[in-house]
This record gives structure tokens, sequence and C-alpha cells, in this order.
């Protein structure tokens, strides 16, 4: 996948820029809250999903103007290899909640407007961003996320399957909850109820959990490479998915656990109390990953994601590595800059020398005005 170019107008603190990148290395240098993560961010829209720092739709327009705009030409593998193809011209637009069309909508080749999401799937983008250390380090709530969000961007059914899933489990804790509120149904319909509820939730359960191991095996050996090379032998990194129950086993272990969840007012198991260790010469990296680790570990993760997406789907992600290089060591810095070379890659930073050595394109933000170097 490749970005040709892209204009944008009224985001964030942008009035207006215009950015035509390298092939592969694109480097964006300035100094802190100059409006680098936001040319990023808006590169990341064009993946149709919502912002990656979780800024709202309406905070993305330039704070006195109704709507902003991006102007992107993008390129999939296969236009490029067949010469001759176009490239798509997409046009996405973010209006302010006052505007006559609020939100975030787009049009691809001049054709009809559409919602922002429909372009799902055909500008695939995987994004580092610092918040992402909080995989190491945080809630096992994000490391599924991780799983589940990349399973959903590779195989639309998963979206369908999770969804299935949870709307079982919140029927399944409502009606857990009603259980320790007081508002008793007879004990027997209760159970009766769950069962039937248990038997949606272990088929629906095993199936995320089979494609959860499946994309694990993929990604691991990927990650693990990645991780040798940065850290050039340091230490070995292992993933290991940390299952509450072997395939098949769901059902036996709903079976078993209903007494108790009774207790609990919740749902005590399934793929949605699932965990994926990170682990560091196999001690866990939660406890003792310094932060160059962490780093490290979570860079590895986003790279063997791209991979791994690049050989299920045959299109290789747009990568995004916001302020990627602090705090890592100078052999690291090297590796990562040869190593992004390979596919197209934005990387930002405050430290221009990194970068003094790249071939790549170089640009410098400066309160959101773009400049090339
Ligand atoms: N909607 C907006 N309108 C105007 N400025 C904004 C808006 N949203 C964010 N900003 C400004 O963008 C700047 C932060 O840009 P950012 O890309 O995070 O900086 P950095 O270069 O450190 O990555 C801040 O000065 C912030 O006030
Ligand atoms: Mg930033």
């Amino acid at each position: 996948m490749r970005l040709l170019s892209l204009e944008v107008e009224n985001y964030r603190n942008i009035a207006s820029a215009s950015l035509t990148p390298g092939r592969e290395l694109t480097v964006i240098c300035g100094n802190n809250g100059q409006g680098k993560t936001n040319l990023l961010e808006a590169i990341w829209l064009l993946t149709g999903g919502k912002s990656f720092r979780g800024g709202k739709d309406a905070e993305l327009v330039r704070r006195g103007e109704p709507f902003a705009v991006l102007k992107a030409s993008t390129l999939r593998a296969q236009q490029e290899e067949q010469e001759k193809e176009e490239p798509n011209r997409v046009r996405l637009t973010v209006g302010a909640p006052d505007s006559p069309r609020p939100g975030r909508t787009v049009s691809v080749n001049g054709g009809a407007v559409k919602r922002a999401a429909s372009l799902a799937g055909s500008f695939p983008a995987v994004v580092f961003d610092p918040g992402h250390l909080s995989l190491v380090k945080g809630a096992p709530e994000g490391r599924r996320k991780f799983l589940d969000a990349a399973l959903c961007q590779l195989y639309p059914g998963y979206l369908t399957l999770y969804r299935r899933y949870v709307r079982a489990l919140q029927q399944k804790n409502a009606l857990l909850r009603r259980s320790s509120n007081g508002i008793e149904r007879p004990y027997a319909e209760k159970r009766a109820l769950l069962e039937v509820l248990n038997v949606e939730l272990a088929q629906q359960g095993e199936a995320i959990q089979q494609r959860r191991r499946a994309y694990l095996a993929a990604l691991s050996p990927l990650a693990c490479a990645n991780y040798e090379e940065l850290s050039r032998g340091a230490e070995t990194l292992s993933l290991r998915y940390a299952a509450q129950f072997e395939p098949g086993g769901l059902v036996q272990l709903l079976r078993q656990k209903m007494p108790e969840e009774l207790r609990a007012g919740q749902s005590l198991c399934g793929p949605h109390r699932e965990d994926l260790d990170l682990l560091l010469d196999g001690q866990p990296a939660k406890v003792y990953a310094s932060q160059g680790q962490q780093r490290s570990v979570v860079l590895s993760l986003k790279m063997a994601e791209a991979a791994a997406a690049a050989s299920i789907t045959g299109e290789h992600p747009v990568m995004l590595l916001d302020d990627v290089l602090s705090e890592l060591d100078d052999g690291r810095k090297q590796y990562l800059l040869t190593r992004m070379r390979e596919k197209q890659t934005f990387v930002t930073s405050c430290d221009d020398t990194a970068f003094l050595k790249t071939d790549g394109e170089v640009y410098r933000m400066n309160g959101g005005v773009l400049t090339k170097v």
C-alpha cells in the first residue's frame, strides 16, 4: 500500500499542508506540540478508522472552521504491478458538529459520498503510538484488543462473531447481576436461561479463541525475529496465549463455573477473560521490562502485525510510527532506520540528528506549517 500524496486543510492545527511522501521512509521532525502526530493521525483516517488517539471527530477540525478536508492519492500493490492503473483519489471530510454535514464522510474517485467507515480495508495501515506502550504494562484488555483489532481487519467475519459473543455475554451478565440485586427469577428458570446462553457463548467463544490462537501462531515467529534483530540478541521475546481452556473445553468450563458465577454475580470465564503473555527470556515483560525494552516489544509486535497482514492479504500496510525512536539505544535506532526502508513508513521525531543519514524524504513541522527539508 502506498500513499502518493496528501493535502490537508483545516485539520487540527494544520491550516494547509501538502505532503509528497517517499516510496519508503518519510520523516517528519519538529519540536513538541507542532503538529507531527496530527499529520500521522490524518493519514490514519484514510483507513476508515477513528483517530488512534481516541480524538472525537469534532476535535479533528481546526478550531473556528466548519470542516477539515483531506485529499489523498493512494495506490495498492496490485495497481502498482499493473502499471497503467490509475491511483485512487480519496477525499475525506470531517464536519464540525454544527456544520451541514457533521462527522467523517468520504468520496473515492469522485463517486458518491459515503461514511468514512466504508474505506475499511482499502488503505491498510499499522500505527505505533506511544500510548501503545500500555500493551506491555497495562491490563489484559489492551492485549486482547490488539489481537481482536488485527483479526477484524483481516477477516470481516470475525467482527460478526465477536459481536455475537459480546451480545450473549451482556445478556448473561445482566442475568447474573439481577441475581445479586435481589430481583430474583426462580432459581431453576435462571439456571435454564444461563444454560441456553452458555451454549451460545461456548460456540462463539471457541471460535474466537481458535482464531486468536491461529493468528498468534502466525504472529509469534515474526515478532520474535523482529525482537531478536532489534535487540541484537540481547534477550528473547516469546508470546504465549494465556488460555482458560483447551480447544473444545469451554462447554465444560462454563458448566463447572456456573455456581461460582451465580455467587459472583458476573461471568468469570471465556475468551473475554484470557490474555496474551509477553515474555522476555521467559520472564513476564509486564513486571521486568525497562522502558526501552517495552518499546522494543511493542515495536516488534507492530512490525509483526504488518508483516502478518502482508502475507495474509498480499498488501503490506503503511507504517505510521509516532515518536518511535526515543528511549532506544543507538543500535536499536540504527536497526529501525534500516528496517523502515523496506516499506512505506512515516516516522515522527523531535530529534533531527537521527535522520541526517537517511535517504528518505524529510519534512519539518512547525506550528502546523509543513516544509520540505
Ligand atoms: N482542533 C484543533 N484546532 C487547532 N489546534 C489544535 C486542534 N487540535 C489540536 N490542536 C493543536 O495541535 C497541537 C498538538 O499537535 P501534535 O501533533 O500533537 O504535536 P506533536 O508535534 O508534538 O506531535 C497542539 O498545539 C494543539 O493545541
Ligand atoms: Mg506527537
